[in-house]
């Protein structure tokens, strides 16, 4: 059996383990389902982002983890920890990174219709970047910052026309997206031109963000062209230097074995060369890069535990193994029809000679985990574990068939500390009046 998380390995018991924690004790102690993360990965990752930086942009760049792949209080200590900032792309998110003490001047703030709320607790927090999709935006932003006395340092977010979804990624006129302004319609240079007459604004830089899950780096480095060229207009037509360039995150990462993602490091290396080259040509001066890695910090440091329910053969059709989660606490193959490999954490090396759709509990058809998972032939009571959840799970989980959502259980050296308690039935019924 191969893992796709490189943090685990079989103990001397034959049981699966993580950051020195034997799974099956985990989940005795803690009960089912459990998202379980392994702290030294999170941590690992945020260096190989920062020292990239360090080794092939001079250290002239921000690392900013991307919340919405997992927030919560540990989490954000963590990025502090690691010296990274953050981004946030809502108030539950700006407000749980603040309850961490995370600093705000470190938070950037992302949205393509944050509220007025949202952007006033920005703005009186004083959250160091807000990233404007839209001309109302600014146009609000701007009054809220005025009625503060405050200038809101501000990047634009733009749409650079790349589509990295395609098999082999294409550049195209796409302009069919929510989120930001369009260069190749002029949107862009003209929000730029009308910031520039708004009193409480300060344009510091734009960004992008060409999608999520990419294994590619020609997409990255044709962004990073793309959005070069538009900062040496800026500059040609209004005289004004974009100090800072962030070109988001998404760089891909491994859920089943098939996935071949590139070594962290390599974007900046690659992007880096892109930048030197693009700055030579263009005679501009080499920006401050900030790029947005999520899922590629927590999610290969992050799994689900379950235990095996009922059993259900139906012959000549198929095998679903039931466990005790599902959909509300793992939406993303119902949502996306993502893969994963499972493992049975107590069996963790026996030959897998079975197949089977592991389902969920909830009262949905479309309740699936894995469609065809081959694992060795499993029993109710099993603990099993779905690999590669750290990412995007807790953080997309919800209450359906008011199931309370599982905890966070943090291992690191032999210690497994709960990071997020389990709700309770209480805490569902918290806002029923
Ligand atoms: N920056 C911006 C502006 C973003 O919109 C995102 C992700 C990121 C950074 C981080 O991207 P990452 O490195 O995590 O790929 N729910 C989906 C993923 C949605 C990603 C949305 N934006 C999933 O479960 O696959």
């Amino acid at each position: 059996m191969q893992f796709v998380m490189d943090c685990l390995r079989v103990n001397d018991s034959g049981n699966l383990e993580m950051g020195g924690c034997d799974l099956a004790k985990v989940a005795a102690e803690f009960s089912t389902p459990a998202y379980v993360m392994d702290e030294t990965t999170i941590r690992e990752n945020c260096r190989v982002y920062r020292r990239s930086v360090e080794e092939f942009y001079g250290g002239n760049g921000l690392v900013l983890y991307a919340s919405k792949a997992l927030s919560c209080k540990a989490i954000y200590r963590i990025m502090k920890e690691e010296g990274l900032g953050v981004d946030v792309v809502s108030g539950g998110e700006l407000y749980t990174a603040l309850q961490a003490d995370f600093p705000a001047e470190k938070i950037y703030f992302h949205g393509n219709n944050k509220t007025e709320e949202e952007l006033i607790f920005a703005l009186d927090n004083g959250v160091g970047r807000i990233v404007v999709d839209n001309r109302h935006e600014l146009e609000l932003l701007n009054r809220l910052a005025k009625e503060r006395d405050k200038t809101a340092k501000i990047l634009f977010r733009i749409k650079p026309g790349i589509d990295a979804h395609t098999h082999s990624f294409i550049q195209t006129g796409q302009i069919d997206s929510k989120f930001g302004v369009a260069l190749e319609t002029g949107e862009a240079e003209e929000i730029i031109r009308h910031a520039l007459t708004l009193s409480n604004i300060s344009v510091v830089g734009i960004h992008c963000h060409i999608g999520s899950q990419i294994f590619e780096l020609d997409p990255f480095r044709m962004a990073a062209k793309v959005m070069l060229g538009f900062m040496a207009k800026v500059r040609d037509t209004y005289g004004l230097s974009l100090g800072e360039l962030n070109l988001g995150g998404g760089f891909g990462i491994k859920y089943v074995e098939e996935d071949m993602p590139v070594d962290y490091e390599k974007y900046m290396e690659a992007v880096s060369q892109t930048v030197s080259e693009e700055c030579t040509r263009l005679n501009l001066e080499k920006p401050f890069i900030v790029m947005e890695p999520g899922r590629s910090i927590v999610a290969s440091a992050g799994l689900t535990l379950y235990t095996v329910g009922c059993i259900k053969e139906i012959p000549d059709v198929r095998t679903y193994l039931s466990v005790d989660g599902g959909m509300a606490d793992n939406p993303r193959h119902i949502m996306y029809g993502s893969e994963y490999e499972a493992v049975l954490v107590e069996k963790p090396l026996a030959p897998a000679d079975t197949t089977v759709t592991v389902a969920g509990r909830c009262c949905e058809s479309g309740d699936i985990l894995i469609q065809s998972a081959h694992l060795p032939k499993a029993e109710p009571g099993d603990i099993l574990a779905i690999q590669a959840t750290g990412a995007y799970h807790y953080s997309m989980a919800s209450n359906y068939n008011r199931i309370p959502r599982p905890p966070i259980i943090m291992v690191k050296d032999g210690k497994a500390t709960l990071a997020v308690r389990r709700e309770t039935y209480e805490d569902i019924l918290g806002c029923d009046l």
